[in-house]
């Protein structure tokens, strides 16, 4: 089989925000106890913070999710032997309480990650939300910060990142918002009270379809620096390309986002009056995909969230990831949900931990693919026909790295068992030096790793110094494969 991708060199789409690379943990099942720290000693499973760290993600969001409807920052401060348990009342089960903020924050200087803390809009109020910001970042005598202080941490941790809420338009699970208009009216506050704590904190909306979006954006457009999306694919009864398709569908789900974001642009709507005094952003708004991954429907444990990912999964991830790329002008941030047991890349149980497949493509991509995004061409044949589409075999992205000054060509071949003969035409330079190829391949296209087979790693990743001018290139059936 023939295909060729084209690399325009010329059109580039934009930064590659590293935080597109994020991670998020929330109190959900054995997502933190059992996942993040051991269950019974509440201890930091370093098997689990070495797994992180090869991720190097720049970003990790806490503590949730849903159950941010229910979270009150101050249970999980102070000396943990006063800390109150609390049941989980959005996923089951009890909170002991014993990673709170501090520990989160620890937990992120460790992965040299910076926080994403999200804000109870529910249960909560807009002044707990402010306190909790005055607690992490506030520098003064004033009593949070000052409590920060007498619980061993002079230094605020300035935390950069905060959530208005999460999936505010879903049926909410404790009854509140669910209405644009009122989580405006809520939001405004909220934001108000945060910023006027510390004016430098970047706020991310909690948007959610077209409608709702719209009105948030009308009315709070200048004050956030982000507004969410969160998607979750999924396979139809494991079909692989039915993952890729609905994978395809998120790319044109951004894209409307985006023209929504420039066609409701601050300047273009009236009457922004009363967002006087409130300190102005400094950078775009852009979209946050602060929940996106795989959920297949047959997990086990919490809400049958642990889900087992074969290699497929993987090829798809690396759809995603490609995605973000070619969507590099709008996509501000993206955390994965969830990092360890829930959805996740990392599994653990009460002895060891491994990596599942999709866990290979974030790895391979947050190493080489930064910088600039750059347009790619890709002409190859259909994989299958999705409605009038063509979901064709390959999927690429490419970015231009300034600091190396070097190329990184993505390439995803979907194909389970044919190898696609790949020509590149690199208009720009007359002979293209290919100096590294990394691929990823697995054992099969349904191949997984597994808990109950600690040792065997179904993936195989190669690293292929190559020092010629090369106009083609055979790519692997169902790999991945980075050129530089
Ligand atoms: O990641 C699991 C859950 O999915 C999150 O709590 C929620 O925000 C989403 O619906």
């Amino acid at each position: 089989v023939k295909a060729k991708v084209h690399i325009d060199f010329e059109k580039t789409i934009g930064k590659i925000e590293p935080e597109i690379y994020g991670q998020f943990i929330e109190y959900l099942g054995r997502a933190i106890t059992g996942g993040v720290v051991d269950a019974k000693t509440s201890q930091v499973r370093k098997d689990v913070l070495e797994k992180i760290k090869r991720l190097q993600t720049p970003l990790l969001r806490f503590p949730g999710g849903t159950v941010t409807k229910i979270y009150h920052w101050q249970d999980g401060i102070g000396p943990k032997n006063l800390r109150p348990v609390r049941p989980n009342l959005i996923w089951g089960g009890e909170e002991s309480n014993q990673f709170g903020t501090n520990e989160f924050i620890d937990y992120c200087r460790k992965l040299k990650t910076d926080p994403f803390l999200v804000v109870n809009m529910n249960t909560g109020t807009p002044e707990e939300a402010s306190n909790w910001v005055e607690y992490c970042n506030g520098s003064g005598n004033t009593s949070f910060a000052s409590l920060r202080k007498k619980h061993g941490y002079p230094q605020a941790h300035k935390v950069k990142y905060w959530g208005l809420g999460n999936e505010e338009s879903a049926v909410p699970d404790t009854g509140r918002l669910q209405d644009p208009n009122k989580y405006v009216e809520i939001a405004w506050q909220y934001a108000k009270l945060m910023k006027l704590q510390d004016p430098s904190i970047s706020l991310v909306l909690a948007g959610g379809d077209t409608k709702w979006n719209e009105i948030l954006l009308k009315e709070l457009h200048p004050i956030a620096d982000y507004i969410s999306l969160h998607y979750y694919a999924n396979s139809k009864k494991g079909q692989p390309a039915s993952l890729f398709a609905h994978i395809a569908t998120f790319e044109k789900e951004i894209v409307a986002t985006k023209k929504q974001i420039h066609d409701l642009a601050p300047e273009k709507v009236e009457n922004f009056n009363r967002w006087y005094r409130f300190p102005s952003r400094k950078k775009a708004l852009k979209i946050a995909l602060d929940e996106w991954g795989i959920w297949e429907n047959e997990g086990k444990g919490a809400y049958n969230l642990e889900v087992t990912y074969q290699w497929f999964h993987a090829l798809g991830v690396a759809g995603f990831l490609n995605i973000f790329q070619r969507q590099a002008d709008i996509v501000g941030m993206a955390t994965w949900a969830q990092t360890v047991n829930v959805l996740a890349p990392i599994m653990t149980n009460g002895k060891e931990s491994i990596c599942q497949t999709v866990f290979y493509p974030l790895e391979l991509y947050r190493k080489y693919c930064k910088g600039t995004s750059i347009t790619t061409e890709v002409e190859s044949p259909a994989l299958e026909q999705v409605g009038a589409e063509n979901l064709g075999i390959l999927d690429t992205s490419a970015s231009y790295d300034e600091d190396t000054k070097t190329l990184t060509l993505a390439i995803v071949n979907r194909h389970p068992e044919l190898a696609v003969e790949t020509e590149i035409d690199f208009p720009v330079a007359k002979s293209l030096k290919i100096f590294e190829k990394h691929e990823l391949t697995a054992t099969s296209y349904t191949a997984a790793n597994t808990l109950e087979k600690p040792s065997q790693n179904v993936v195989s990743y190669q690293h292929q110094n190559i020092d010629n001018s090369i106009s083609s290139i055979t790519l692997a059936p169902a790999s991945i494969t980075l050129l530089r």
